[in-house]
């Protein structure tokens, strides 16, 4: 299974990531994720995507396009993946697809995840992750057992720099203005499935798990 999540910042990509890529055993590859990692490891790439990445604006399409083809071509990836957080524009999803076709191969499903801008607000104005292991909570809706501190191994959480509520408008137009084309240019590759993000997490994995079925 080869797999894209798209949608706005907050709608649960990362959340249903984790939760899909385990289920259906593929590795799930965040370039948000990847970027951060590289932010706090103070690495070249870390230092190129910093400035960008706290404004709410996109890192360069170069530099990501570069890092993700770096990572599909790892062993892990070699039998399928779900992407989460790329492609974020059409050039980069022009840049996908030549890279897939050159590894003989295509994309099966590019799932949609819906939610209106002001739960986006709510939703990361609450987020807290954990440094350790990457496990993403929220204060009201999806709280740790320990107030502060990841299930897992006590780590202490984190807001993330671009949670200000500043900055999460301006990543909203940012998703509006250069992503939201992407449901448009998959629905007419025939790859889109649009679900509601909205109710419970396993309410939207339960969708998301139909949606997937029915394009495989
Ligand atoms: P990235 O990390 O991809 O950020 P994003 O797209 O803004 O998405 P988020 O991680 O904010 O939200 P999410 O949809 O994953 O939601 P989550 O599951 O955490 O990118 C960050 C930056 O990196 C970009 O701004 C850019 O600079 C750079 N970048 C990354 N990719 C790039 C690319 N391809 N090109 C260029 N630059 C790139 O959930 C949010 C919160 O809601 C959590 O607290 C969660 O617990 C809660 N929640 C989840 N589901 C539910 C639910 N059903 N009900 C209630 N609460 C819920
Ligand atoms: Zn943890």
């Amino acid at each position: 299974m080869r797999a894209v999540l798209v949608g706005p910042p907050g709608a649960g990509k990362g959340t249903q990531a984790q939760i899909l890529a385990e289920e259906l055993s593929i590795p799930k590859v965040s370039t948000g994720d990847i970027f951060r990692a590289n932010v706090s490891g103070g690495t070249e790439l870390g230092k190129k995507a910093k400035e960008f990445m706290d404004r709410g604006d996109l890192v360069p399409d170069e530099v990501t396009n570069a890092m993700v083809k770096d990572r599909l071509a790892q062993d892990d990836a070699a039998g399928g993946f779900l992407l989460d957080g790329f492609p974020r524009n059409v050039p980069q999803a022009e840049t996908l697809k030549g890279m897939l076709a050159d590894l003989g191969t295509r994309l099966d499903v590019v799932l949609e995840l819906r939610v209106d801008e002001e739960e986006v607000v709510k939703r990361l104005s609450g987020r807290r992750s954990c440094p350790e292991c990457g496990r993403v909570y929220h204060v009201e809706y999806d709280a740790p057992r320990e107030a502060g501190e990841c299930d897992n191994e006590g780590a202490e959480l984190y807001q993330r720099e671009d949670d200000r509520e500043e900055t999460i408008r301006h990543r909203l137009k940012v998703y509006r203005d250069q992503t939201a084309p992407l449901v448009e240019f998959y629905s007419g590759e025939g790859l889109l499935a649009t679900i509601a993000a909205t109710g419970a997490v396993s309410e939207v994995t339960a969708r998301a798990k139909a949606a997937i079925e029915e394009k495989r």
